[in-house]
């Protein structure tokens, strides 16, 4: 059998599975293209059970392309909170208002044209394509490549792009067009996640591929798929620094560039600064600190850098600019304060409600 005859095969089999097999998921229920536009994009470095419920409230919210290049910024972080990656959501509307503009409010529905939208790159705009308008493209992430290189035995490293390449047009070769596509984009990734699971620990008896999976005739699955190592992870010290005067605490916006870009945060330093260093902060940020009281510690792991934090609710008289002062209410429903402050969040939360015994 040839690799192209093996794949040609692979996909009726994979086509069939998702039929009998395929999980009823919302954003399966009526795939239209920004409905599928915007669950790949969430669940991209999300897993699917989380995505569900912002799915959700996302499309009840922002039903279409016109409402989500409309949105007011701060709404939308707040639809996004939790989710991370917050770029993400900031590119859907960038692109948004690019398909109002180009497109009179439709998507694309060729690949290349999808590509040049902002976080559109070949993955989504090939699982646009296909899953939404039934185009020949696939749409490879790393469940794909997963179970390509188990099957075919590919020594490649999966982490270089030129692996990626080669993937997508071997597939490509023999991809249907029309409802087929759009199940076989679909049933490739859910045979990676939910079958031909990583780390050694696939569920071969239930692999509609496993008679033609070449890993598995070798007894090599572990070799695939050959990865080479990631970037380590940076750890960082900080402290987080909670101003609170009466009822209200301070947050600021972060920079438009780099990490948690445009997000809402409580104050926070470099290292791990001590009661006196707090003090010392509080006053270079030209407020008076009137008592000071540990949080307790909180670490957030982003991609490439770790936080490791410590924090303080300091009471303060005088809150200069830039900071804004919100009130419980508005940390919950207005600001979107991002996952790496949800300790500190919860624990202010918890401590107004004990001072108030005090
Ligand atoms: N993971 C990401 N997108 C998916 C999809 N469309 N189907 C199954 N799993 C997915």
């Amino acid at each position: 059998m040839t690799e192209r005859e093996k794949l040609q095969e692979s996909a009726e089999r994979v086509i069939s599975w998702f039929r009998a097999n395929g999980k009823s998921l919302p954003w399966r229920e009526d795939p239209t293209p920004y409905s599928v536009w915007i669950s790949e994009i969430m669940l991209q470095q999300t897993r699917i059970e989380a995505v569900i419920p912002y799915f959700r409230r996302f499309l009840r919210e922002l039903p279409d392309v016109q409402s989500l290049a409309a949105v007011d910024e701060d709404r939308l972080m707040k639809l996004w909170q939790g989710l991370g990656y917050y770029s993400r959501a900031r590119n859907l509307k960038k692109a948004a208002v690019l398909i109002m503009e180009k497109f009179g409010g439709i998507l694309p529905s060729e690949a290349k044209e999808l590509r040049g939208l902002p976080g559109i790159g070949d993955y989504t705009a090939g699982a646009i394509a296909s899953i939404a308008y039934g185009k020949g493209e696939p749409a490879v992430d790393g469940n794909v490549m997963r179970v390509f290189t188990r099957l075919t035995a590919c020594p490649d490293d999966v982490a270089l792009p030129e692996t990626k390449k080669k993937i997508t047009e071997a597939l490509k070769a023999v991809y249907p067009v029309g409802e087929e596509a759009s199940f076989l984009t679909q049933g490739w990734m859910e045979v990676g996640e939910l079958v031909c699971l990583p780390n050694g620990a696939p569920l071969c008896e239930r692999c509609p591929l496993s008679e033609l999976c070449s890993a598995k005739k070798e007894g090599l699955i572990d070799l695939y798929p050959v990865k080479s190592p990631k970037k380590e992870r940076v750890a960082e010290e900080r402290t987080v620094v909670v101003l609170r005067e009466g009822d209200r605490f301070s947050v600021e916006k972060r920079g438009e560039k780099g990490l948690l870009a445009g997000m809402w945060q409580f104050p926070n330093a470099e290292g791990r600064l001590d009661e006196e260093g707090v003090r010392a902060y509080v006053s270079s940020v030209g407020a008076i600190p009137l008592s000071v009281k540990p949080l307790g510690e909180s670490v957030h792991i982003f991609t490439h850098r770790e936080w490791r934090m410590t924090g303080y609710l300091v009471d303060v008289d005088g809150v200069p600019d830039p900071f804004r002062q919100a009130t419980k209410e508005e940390l919950a429903q207005k600001y979107a304060v991002p996952s790496a402050f949800r300790y500190y969040r919860a624990a202010i939360m918890r401590k107004g409600k004990t001072d108030e015994k005090e």
